[in-house]
């Protein structure tokens, strides 16, 4: 059983008014918070301000944000631009939202199909969640088939059939690759309808698609899996040609490496072209926004004229998310942006790796583009299986030494940077990592 992770009373004392809110928050909201992957133990740290890369939480304390929401505030928080147009957006048209269509959404989805897929259509969506929903949604209704076919250890997002293998157990993973329930109440058609497959492993991965080709309706996949596992090129190549030759849409989830790993996304760093992409998190500039769009013969059974697909949403192609979306693809658009961030993102997890070696210690910083992760393990990780290695109570270990030192990382998930840690930045948390490993 794990060990109940503790912090020092010093930062106990420190967080009072973190600890207080976690417990009057428990009252109305199961675990004190409103999205699982908020929680940590023994409770949550709450924050009340941002700006650039800092975080204050309810009791004062300054922190340097390495988990940026999730990924999508790849300016930092606050950024000027992205704070002008949001409010531009709200100015001009005098309220949030129209419920008709509106000139930003075409201009927003020329401009992402000219990145992703200049002969395709789009549909906007408020979540990354809704974009991988619809997306295998449309791909069904394409195929007329009901099974899909995901990898062990990707994630899609908080629904049934995309919690079916996204983070098995050891004791799970040891017996022979199956679908195994990520949640309770999760009904046994959902199971028999996903087959589940081994990323970066395309011998077996060809061979499972085969079997099944004529029950599937798409591929979905992580094209980045857990945004910081690499795929061999080779693989990507295969899982395209294969899906191609039964004529089974492939779709990458591009919601966490789309403008992560660079500019576009996997499928514009590997050169594999997917036939339906999902997007969310930094598409919305920091604002609630996701996308599904791709082969304009799939995307086009949801014109409504046709009625073959219904897609609908009431917030989907939200006014201030789009134009906040924009603004940020406009910054990091401009050149050396994105180069920058790469360069960071290496100096700090070279920085990390130095220090690892210096202290002995046994562990891995594998990045790709500009998120990382540390995994204290021996060895190289080309899957989730690979993963189920680390020894997480060395992680909880430092992940609380970091906080306590002023690093925000959400416990046990990878680093995200952005373009507002500057050299300086890099630097002290640097100096901090050193001392956080010297912690008893
Ligand atoms: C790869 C991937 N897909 C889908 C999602 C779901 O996105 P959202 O939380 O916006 O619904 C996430 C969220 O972390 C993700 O990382």
């Amino acid at each position: 059983m794990a060990k109940a992770v503790t912090m020092s009373l010093g930062f106990e004392a420190r967080t009072k008014a973190s600890r207080a809110y976690a417990e009057r928050a428990r009252k109305s909201l199961p675990g004190g918070v409103t999205a699982n992957v908020k929680y940590f133990d023994p409770y949550p740290i709450s924050m009340k301000r941002a700006r650039g890369a800092r975080l204050w939480d309810l009791d004062g304390n300054e922190y340097i944000d390495y988990c940026l929401s999730f990924g999508p505030l790849i300016l930092g928080h606050g950024h000027p631009r992205v704070m002008k147009a949001i409010r531009g957006s709200m100015a001009s048209a005098g309220t949030t939202m129209f419920g008709t269509p509106h000139e930003l959404e075409a201009t927003y989805a020329e401009r992402l199909l000219r990145i992703f897929r200049p002969d395709g259509k789009l549909r906007f969506t408020v979540s990354g969640t809704e974009a991988t929903v619809h997306a295998v949604r449309a791909a069904r209704a394409y195929r007329r088939r009901p099974m899909i076919a995901k990898f062990e250890g990707h994630y899609h997002g908080g629904v049934d059939e995309f919690l079916v293998s996204h983070a098995p157990s050891k004791a799970e993973a040891d017996r022979e690759l199956r679908p195994v329930a990520g949640s309770r109440g999760t009904p046994a058609h959902v199971l028999e309808n996903t087959l589940v497959l081994p990323f970066n492993d395309l011998a077996e991965t060809e061979a499972r698609i085969r079997r099944h080709a004529d029950r599937l309706a798409c591929v979905i996949m992580e094209p980045v899996e857990r945004s910081y596992i690499a795929p061999d090129p080779e693989f990507l190549k295969g899982v395209r040609e294969t899906t191609a030759r039964n004529d089974i849409p492939l779709i990458f989830d591009e919601v966490m490496s789309g403008f992560r790993l660079a500019f576009g996304g996997a499928q514009h760093a590997y050169g594999v072209t997917p036939d339906l992409t999902c997007l969310g998190k930094i598409i919305g500039g920091g604002l609630p926004c996701g996308a599904f769009l791709g082969r304009s013969d799939i995307l086009e059974l949801a014109d409504p004229r046709s009625n073959d697909f219904f897609h609908s949403s009431t917030f989907a192609g939200y006014p201030p998310a789009m134009a906040a979306g924009m603004a940020t693809l406009d910054e990091l658009e401009a050149p050396g942006t994105f180069d920058g961030l790469l360069a960071k993102t290496r100096n700090l997890t070279a920085g990390f790796e130095r220090i690892l070696e210096q202290q002995h210690v046994r562990a891995r910083v594998p990045r790709v583009g500009t998120v990382f992760s540390i995994l204290f393990l021996d060895g190289g990780i080309r899957n989730y299986r690979d993963t189920l290695r680390d020894d997480p109570q060395k992680r909880r270990a430092l992940d609380v030494a970091l906080l306590e030192r002023g690093i925000f990382v959400k416990p046990a998930k990878p680093f995200y940077l952005s373009t507002v840690h500057d050299d300086a930045v890099i630097r002290e948390t640097i100096e901090v990592m050193d001392d956080a490993l010297q912690a008893p």
